[in-house]
Parts: C-alpha cells; sequence; structure tokens
C-alpha cells in the first residue's frame, strides 16, 4: 500500500534543509577552508599535491576558489593504502569500511565517533526525506560489513527512531518471510535485489502488492526511471533513489525526496558537488552535465577534497529542500561500454529491455572479440508467457529488442533469451557486463 500521510512539513526538517541560499553558502565556505586546512595540515598526500600546485588552505576565499585545488582520485587511496590518507591518528579512527574494487587493492574509508555521527544524521535525513517517520520499521537487506550499505542505512534508522531489521543481504527466501511475518514499513535494497525479492514472493504465493511495504530506498547501483516503474507497479511501493560512496561517507550523499521524485537532493551541508568536463577536468557550470566530484566538508578521519567518482550527472536547482539536486545518475564512466565507437551504458539497455513486457528485467551485456571487432551480445530473460510461446514469437522478441538497440544506442548485437529463472540474481550491485575480451 503507497504511504497515504502527508509529506513532511518544514518543522520537521532540520532548519538547515530549508535554510536560505545565502545561509547555506556561508556555512559551505566556512566548513571548506577547516576542511581544506585539516586536509593539508594532517595528510602529507595533500601537503604535497596542495604545494605542488602552488595552493595553499588559505588561497580559498569563496566557493569558486575550490576549482584551483587538485582532484583526488582512487589511485590516491591506492597508493596510500591503507591507513595513509587518514588525517586522525588510527587509534581515533571507531571504524572502517573497505570497497572491494574489481581490480586490485580495496580502498579502506575511516571515520572518527563525530564521523559516524555524521553519517548517521545524513542517512536519517535522507530516510525521512524519502518518507520514513520515526516508529517505523525498517527492513535493510544491503550487505553489512565492509561494504557501506548496511552499516549506513542501519545507524541512519536507528537515529531517525526507527525500529531496524538487520537482515543484510542473501537467504532470500528468508527475507520474504520476515517481510510477511514482521511487517515492516520500509525496505532498503539495490533495486536489482528488490525485484529478486519480489519475485521469491511470488514463487511462495504472496502477491508483492499485498505486503506492509509502502516505501523502497533503492541505491548503489544505477537504475533507471523505467525500472521505478517497474518496481512500482509490481509492488505497490514508492521507490525513491539514494547515492552515496564509500569514500564520501557511504550511502547518504545525496537522496531522493518523495513528494518530488525529481533527481537527488545533494546533503551539500556536508559535501560540496562540483561538475567537470571528465576529459579536460575542467569545472563546469550548474545545468551541464559531466563527472561529479565531492569534496567533504566536515569529515575529520578521511577528509576528501575534489574526489572525482567517475559519475556522470548534472547540478539541478533545488526544489523541495534548499540543497542543489543532482540528476539520476544513470551510468559511471568506468560501466561505458565503447562498441565500435558507439558509447553505451547499460541503463541505456535496461530502457529498452522494459519497453517489451514480455521480457523480464534480469539482463547481463557480455562483450567478446573474435576477431578484430568488439561483438555484444546481450542475455536477457524472457517472461514466463513467451518462454511457452512459439519460436517464432521469441524469434521476433529477440529481433525488437536488436533492433531498438540498434536505432536508438547505434550499436549492433545480437540478443540470446534466456529461460525465467536462467539468469543469475544479484544480492548486492547488479554486475550487468561481462566483458570477454583479451586483455
Ligand atoms: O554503493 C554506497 C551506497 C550504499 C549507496 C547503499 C546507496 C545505497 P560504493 O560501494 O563505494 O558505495 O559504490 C559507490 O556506486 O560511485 C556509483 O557509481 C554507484 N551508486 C551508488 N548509488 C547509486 C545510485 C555505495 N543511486 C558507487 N544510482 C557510486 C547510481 C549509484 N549509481
Amino acid at each position: 500500500m503507497r504511504d497515504p500521510r502527508p509529506h513532511t512539513t518544514p518543522a520537521q526538517l532540520e532548519p538547515i534543509e530549508t535554510a536560505s541560499r545565502d545561509e547555506l553558502q556561508a556555512l559551505q565556505l566556512a566548513r571548506l577552508q577547516w576542511s581544506l586546512k585539516h586536509a593539508y595540515d594532517n595528510v602529507p598526500h595533500y601537503r604535497k599535491v596542495f604545494d605542488k600546485a602552488g595552493v595553499q588552505p588559505s588561497d580559498c576565499r569563496s566557493l569558486a576558489d575550490l576549482a584551483k585545488f587538485p582532484f583526488t582520485g582512487k589511485k590516491d587511496l591506492r597508493d596510500n593504502y591503507p591507513f595513509g590518507m587518514f588525517a586522525v591518528p588510527r587509534e581515533q579512527v571507531a571504524r572502517l569500511h573497505a570497497s572491494s574494487g574489481t581490480t586490485g587493492k580495496p580502498t579502506v574509508v575511516a571515520y572518527t565517533p563525530k564521523d559516524i555521527d555524521t553519517w548517521a544524521t545524513v542517512m536519517a535525513r535522507s530516510i525521512r526525506a524519502a518518507g520514513g517517520r520515526p516508529g517505523d520499521m525498517v527492513h535493510v537487506s544491503y550487505g553489512y560489513g565492509l561494504f557501506t550499505g548496511g552499516l549506513g542505512a542501519h545507524y541512519g534508522a536507528e537515529k531517525l527512531g526507527c525500529t531496524v531489521v538487520p537482515i543484510s543481504g542473501g537467504m532470500t527466501e528468508r527475507q520474504v518471510q520476515i517481510i510477511v511475518d514482521f511487517k515492516p514499513d520500509i525496505i532498503m535494497v539495490t533495486p536489482s535485489y528488490m525485484l529478486a525479492i519480489a519475485e521469491e514472493m511470488e514463487l511462495q504465493g504472496v502477491d508483492p502488492k499485498s505486503t506492509s511495504l509502502r516505501i523502497g530506498i533503492f541505491g548503489a547501483e544505477p537504475w533507471t526511471p523505467a525500472m521505478r516503474e517497474a518496481i512500482e507497479s509490481k509492488t505497490a511501493l514508492d521507490a525513491i533513489d539514494i547515492y552515496g560512496l564509500s569514500e564520501i561517507i557511504g550511502p547518504g550523499v545525496a537522496q531522493e525526496c518523495i513528494e518530488t521524485k525529481d533527481g537527488l537532493t545533494v546533503w551539500e551541508d556536508h559535501f560540496y558537488p562540483e561538475i567537470v568536463d571528465p576529459i579536460t577536468g575542467a569545472a563546469l557550470p550548474d545545468g551541464e552535465k559531466g563527472e561529479l566530484v565531492f569534496t567533504s566538508l566536515t569529515k575529520e578521519a578521511l577528509p576528501m577534497i575534489r574526489y572525482r567518482t567517475r559519475d556522470l550527472t548534472r547540478l539541478m536547482p533545488p526544489t523541495a529542500r534548499s540543497m542543489r539536486r543532482i540528476e539520476k545518475i544513470t551510468g559511471r564512466s568506468d560501466d561505458m561500454l565503447i562498441i565500435r565507437g558507439v558509447n553505451l551504458f547499460p541503463t541505456q539497455v535496461e530502457e529498452l529491455i522494459l519497453k517489451q513486457p514480455e521480457l523480464e528485467p534480469y539482463y547481463t551485456l557480455e562483450v567478446t572479440r573474435p576477431g578484430h571487432l568488439d561483438e555484444l551480445t546481450v542475455h536477457v530473460e524472457m517472461g514466463s508467457a513467451l518462454a511457452s510461446a512459439s519460436q517464432d514469437a521469441r524469434h521476433a522478441a529477440a529481433a525488437r529488442l536488436e533492433h531498438g538497440i540498434k536505432a536508438y544506442i547505434g550499436v549492433s548485437c545480437s540478443v540470446q533469451l534466456a529461460l525465467p529463472m536462467g539468469l543469475e540474481r544479484s544480492v548486492g550491485k547488479a554486475k550487468r557486463i561481462l566483458d570477454r575480451r583479451p586483455r
């Protein structure tokens, strides 16, 4: 059942969520100056790269001056593995998380007790923006452990005054049993795993529309507006987007508000966003699409100065809160495939798959190079009706998708239909690309 309650009133928000832009910018500048100095004074890496670029923290007199400072990238964290980027002695670190990464060493991130409290605050704010209220029961299916999803959601939900069910990811049958028995109001999970949970409900004879769940807070991977529609029509949830990354704090960097569903409000009082040209690194004005860059404004253990996220989006003016929004992130530069010169993101294929009701939103993109040229095969599951239809009907469905991908994206591909349940289900972040090209 959709949430019938009225949306938040300003009295229920933190004052900064409705502050004027001037107030917000004054706070940002003071915090930015602190953060630059904190990084420079306490992290040898920052001291080295600031000196090399000829900038000092005191050169930052306006928010625009931030553009004078050098970027930080994943490589800097790897080069200083495991603890070299910390700005406080390791003994003052209350918690470590790490992201696995597909190549090389993991990225290690650290939190002081105050950082944990900041994180819980922005996560509580995020859950409230998604429509959550004190007293709600929150089923957390993001993984607990070194991944920031589970514990980030957990502390935020507790801080808001919710009852938390820390089930973590996996054991999908049990997820359904717990949802049916405990009757949570909110589920926090990757959108791809939500689909797998809804599918398991159907297998157990539970109508996904009939459960107690009213709100789904979905993130950690790209998902399209078409996927939102698919989840909302299958489950009767409001499907709300949450964004974050370990390096900046974890989930809760930006959050979509349930009343507008118009992109994600960046919690700009803690994380200062910029958009830069992904190739030249030049700062771009609000409204232009490019790579999202964040500077932490309050973090103690791991200050991040101009961290390049690789996520592609644009900054948009505030609506439901006084902070600016980012457009839904539908891809990161690392996930972009270049097939015979044409750029392609998995989410573009997702949109086309969801336009064909006879197909299911379970898919992977396999890239091979049998000769000199890359070849793309899209593996996608058939719905049960198509699986029992004629060979001709299946050929026609595959041909329709191949044609759509050629027409809308510009890439020739082969579509391979898998049987229902034929593709692996993700329990966390979905792996969309199988790159089998020789290295
Ligand atoms: O995925 C943190 C998180 C947990 C966010 C739970 C939301 C919910 P990392 O493992 O460091 O952290 O991965 C961060 O995931 O740079 C994006 O590429 C992607 N990502 C996260 N949220 C979204 C989203 C967590 N809502 C990386 N839409 C980021 C699109 C997302 N991509």
